[in-house]
């Protein structure tokens, strides 16, 4: 078993778990030639590296300049939502930028304004699903849901909502560890057209949006000069649009994945639903949809034996951090009883995730309406395909068919 990474091996892709926990064992801290990035795979090293972010670490390319070294190229659309994203500004900026967006997803502002529209949704959704018959989960649930709630968020309504979806699905390309094996263009091109048709959005509906909406937020924002200029509005929709559809859209087949693996899981929820919000963190940590995410030393510091210089990346293996045995008791095995569940999936520190909350009511709200209404599911496993992708991994199909209960 091979002890870092080798990009070019589709077995990572397909499973990326086993050599995720032999490169956490083996080799927690190391260089990767192939990322150009230290790899830090142990949950104590990762859980410092995110909260010692003011001392030690800011983040990921800053440092570097990252437009004079930018691989895509200086002026494009990636770079110039690369540099601008929250999660790769650091203070003083990031708590100005952040917010504009931050109030409006606290965990009491999700459950008040979107468990209404998240449930009306996941009933609409699961209503058009035929009991016996195959459809496809991302199609008919785990993609709809996610882009119905991040554009009410948002404050409107897009003509082609789909079409958002392919754009996020191409832009998040560009967080792959290794850069040699993205396709620049599709990224740049994707990056480049959410961007247009964001802009597009604030200037058309930003003057009358509602209150309780991003873009009457970064409307205010602009008037009031707390946002400095129109691209910093744009790039906080488009990291709602990137950050906030395919990582929930790859947790929800995730967790029917894992209980193809874990048969007992379903019934014990279907037989006690007060269990779901235990299985909905147990499915994050056993199935991190983000793998990584990423830092720059800003001095010199010292991870296991090895020292790390001012100035070189660090990716945080968030999904070997997620199945340290050191932290979490028999780790590969989903248990949705597990508590303390200290999974790092939404990361932490000051960049922790701030969709955080409405992820967690999306699966929720899907898996007390799943096990309310079907008896029993069946994933067709071998047909179910996964991209060819790391920094956000995904799902291309995921056949499956539902039993509903009888009475
Ligand atoms: C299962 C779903 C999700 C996962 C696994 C996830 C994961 C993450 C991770 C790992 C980070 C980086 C943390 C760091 O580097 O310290 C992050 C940041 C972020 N996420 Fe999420 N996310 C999810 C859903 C969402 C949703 C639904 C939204 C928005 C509606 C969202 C918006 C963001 C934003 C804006 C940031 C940057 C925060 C900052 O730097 O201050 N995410 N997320």
């Amino acid at each position: 078993m091979s002890t870092t990474l080798d990009f070019a091996d589709p077995a990572l892709y397909e499973n990326p778990v086993p050599v995720f926990n032999a490169m956490r064992e083996e080799n927690p801290v190391h260089w990767s030639d192939a990322a150009g990035s230290w790899i830090i795979s142990r949950h104590a090293d990762v859980v410092s590296v995110l909260n010692n972010l003011e001392e030690a670490h800011a983040s990921l390319y800053k440092i570097n300049d990252y437009a004079q070294q930018c691989p895509f190229g200086k002026g494009t659309a990636i770079a110039r939502g690369i540099e601008g994203a929250l999660v790769t500004t650091d203070l003083p900026d990031h708590p100005r930028l952040r917010r504009h967006t931050a109030p409006l997803l606290t965990p009491r502002a999700v459950e008040r304004d979107y468990a209404d529209i998240v449930e009306k949704t996941v009933i609409s959704l699961l209503d058009d699903l035929e009991a016996d018959t195959e459809f496809d989960v991302l199609d008919s649930i785990s993609v709809p849901l996610p882009l119905a709630v991040v554009t009410k968020l948002i404050g409107y309504e897009p003509e082609d909502a789909l079409q958002l979806n392919h754009w996020a699905i191409d832009l998040t390309r560009s967080l792959e560890p290794h850069l040699e094996s993205i396709d620049l263009e599709l990224s740049d091109a994707a990056a480049q057209n959410l961007e247009d048709h964001l802009r597009d959005a604030l200037r058309t509906f930003g003057p009358t949006a509602e209150p309780g909406t991003v873009l009457y937020k970064l409307h205010r924002g602009l008037e009031e000069g707390t946002l400095l200029s129109e691209q910093e509005a744009v790039i906080r929709l488009e990291e709602l649009v990137s950050a906030g559809t395919e990582t929930t859209t790859t947790i929800i087949p995730a967790a029917f994945e894992a209980m193809t693996q874990f048969p007992h899981v379903w019934e014990e929820l279907k037989a006690d639903p007060e269990l779901i919000p235990g299985a909905a963190e147990e499915f994050l940590r056993f199935a991190s949809p983000s793998p990584f995410t990423a830092r720059v030393a800003i001095s010199d510091i010292v991870l296991g034996d090895q020292a790390i210089k001012a100035g070189e990346s660090i990716q945080l293996a968030i999904l070997a951090a997620n199945r340290d045995p050191r932290v979490f008791t028999d780790p590969d095995v989903l248990d949705i009883h597990r508590s303390p569940n200290p999974h790092i999936t939404f990361g932490g520190g000051i960049h922790a995730c701030l969709g955080q909350h409405l992820a967690r009511l999306e699966m929720r709200t899907l898996l007390k309406h799943a096990v309310s209404r079907w008896d029993s599911f069946e994933v067709a496993t071998d047909r179910v395909v996964r991209r060819d992708r790391i920094g956000v991994w995904g799902y291309s199909a995921f056949p499956m068919t539902v039993r509903d209960r009888v009475g």
